[in-house]
């Protein structure tokens, strides 16, 4: 559609790119539920809610900038990924997305397993109680302190992720009087569609061990000899955001083939494999993420038929999504301040908080919707940047999007799908106070990370 056909349209047409911001939606005042956490709503008096509670409301009493994290979704998709891939196959969800204590409470209660990759998260898993052989331990580069802790406690898991942590792991297991299970994870070769920084497929990267060249044979080989570990399967992530199907296809389909190698040079079938995470999800109305089940299903069939063709027998499926759960389930409450109109070039809609609590535009060019959330309006909509109070010109939370004209400081915004890498990778830039994360549901609200304080900086600060 031109632009020419919306005479109620943007106030700064020339600096309009392509797609969903090349014509405001019709209506501003309606919230995408594809974005949006399942309870969240606007209620009759234009106030947005979520869990039944007006962001009002959770504003006054928990302040802003601030996450809120919509519980019942969050199980809800947990128990959505569990149901798709069933009794036969196991979902770990990747807590670098986000993890607190509450978090593990509800993955542990809704069946699912965890994904940690450092002693931090670990520490976090086991503190609020699940079970060391539910977990799996992540990382191209995990610490001797690392890996002697995950042996010590009995995390089900060890992905191994290069030569050297192939003896390193089984070394230090022998030294401590046990056997680890682990895997190996395989770099198989996938330009997955996705942000370079993000994708983890392609060979040129520092995770995992190639297939190319016969390296990940070798892994096997190397680790089917050692004493201290066991080799339970191999592992492939390829990238995240990623909705096309194929990538995991084919990387399913190679791991397998790997399987048939493994079985052919050695005798032995390994009986796992985990297919890692990495499944978009809807930023903007733009994006059409998948089905669990669906997803689920094509995995399944893919690995079922490559199987059968090899004539193995159909190893335990795994896989690790984080951004797929927790993801669509939070957004950030932020309160409008400044608004700059730069005529003939952009409007600017400044907030309380920016790159310290999503780094996400500024690190991946990642695109976010925004919607006024504490009133509704008719004003006809006008382009805007919403950017940060950081002291840098990149500290941008949404590049283009289209909020009523009318805006004024003291308004609500919220940004939704910030639920993943937000709050997990939010920093201290300028001293920023690193926002709670307050979890919502059926009317009520707590806060499950609190917000830092002055007090929380000048502690570290031993002067
Ligand atoms: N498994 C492994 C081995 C991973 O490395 C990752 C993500 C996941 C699972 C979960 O991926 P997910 O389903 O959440 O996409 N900070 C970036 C994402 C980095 C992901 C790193 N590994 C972002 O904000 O997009």
């Amino acid at each position: 559609m031109s632009r020419s056909a919306h005479p109620a349209g943007p106030r700064h047409a020339d600096v309009l790119t392509e797609g969903h911001y090349a014509a405001p939606p019709a209506d501003l005042n309606v919230l995408d539920e594809k974005v949006w956490a399942r309870t969240v709503s606007r209620n009759d008096d234009g106030a947005v809610t979520v869990g039944g509670i007006e962001v009002t409301r959770l504003a006054e009493e928990f302040g802003t900038p601030a996450y809120f994290l919509d519980e019942s979704d969050f199980r809800a998709r947990c128990r959505a990924w569990a149901d798709a891939f069933g009794p036969g196959a196991d979902v770990f969800y990747a807590g670098k997305a986000f993890l607190s204590r509450a978090v593990v409470r509800w993955l542990k209660e809704e069946g699912l397993n965890l994904d940690v990759c450092s002693g931090g998260e670990l520490t976090t898993a086991l503190d609020a109680g699940m079970p060391a052989e539910r977990i799996a331990f992540h990382g191209n580069n995990k610490t001797v302190a690392e890996i002697e802790w995950a042996v010590q406690v009995g995390v089900g898991r060890i992905v191994l992720d290069s030569f050297q942590e192939i003896v390193r792991v089984s070394h230090i297991a022998q030294r401590l009087g046990k056997r680890q299970r682990v895997q190996i994870r395989v770099t198989v070769g996938v330009e997955a569609h996705t942000h370079e920084f993000i994708a983890t497929a392609h060979e040129d990267q520092k995770f995992g061990i190639a297939l190319a060249g016969g390296q990940a044979a070798e892994a096997v080989r190397r680790a089917l000899r050692l004493d201290g570990i066991e080799l339970i399967g191999i592992h492939s992530h390829i990238g995240s955001q990623i909705f096309d199907m194929a990538g995991f296809e084919v990387s399913a389909r190679r791991v397998v083939q790997l399987l048939a190698e493994v079985r052919d040079e050695h005798g032995v079938e390994l009986p796992e494999i985990d297919l890692g995470g990495g499944l978009g999800i809807a930023y903007t109305s733009d994006d059409d993420p998948r089905d669990p089940h669906e997803i689920a299903k094509a995995l399944g069939d893919i690995v079922t038929r490559e199987c059968e063709a090899a004539g193995l027998a159909t190893p335990r499926i795994s896989v690790e999504p984080g951004r797929a759960i927790v993801g669509p389930t939070a957004f950030t409450l932020y309160e409008v301040g400044t608004i700059k109109h730069l005529e003939g070039l952009r409007t600017y809609v400044s907030v309380d908080g920016g790159m310290s609590d999503n780094i996400r535009t500024a690190l991946y060019d990642a695109e976010y919707s925004v919607a006024l959330v504490s009133r509704r309006s008719d004003a006809e909509p006008m382009l805007v940047r919403v950017v940060g109070k950081h002291c840098e010109s990149g500290d941008i939370v949404v590049k283009d999007a289209f909020l009523p004209s009318d805006l004024a400081p003291g308004d609500l915004i919220a940004v939704p799908a910030t639920g993943a890498y937000c709050r997990s990778m939010a920093s201290n830039y300028n001293h920023a106070l690193r926002p709670p994360v307050v979890a919502v549901r059926d009317g009520e609200a707590r806060v499950i990370v609190r917000r830092e304080t002055e007090e929380d900086l000048l502690r570290l600060d031993v002067g």
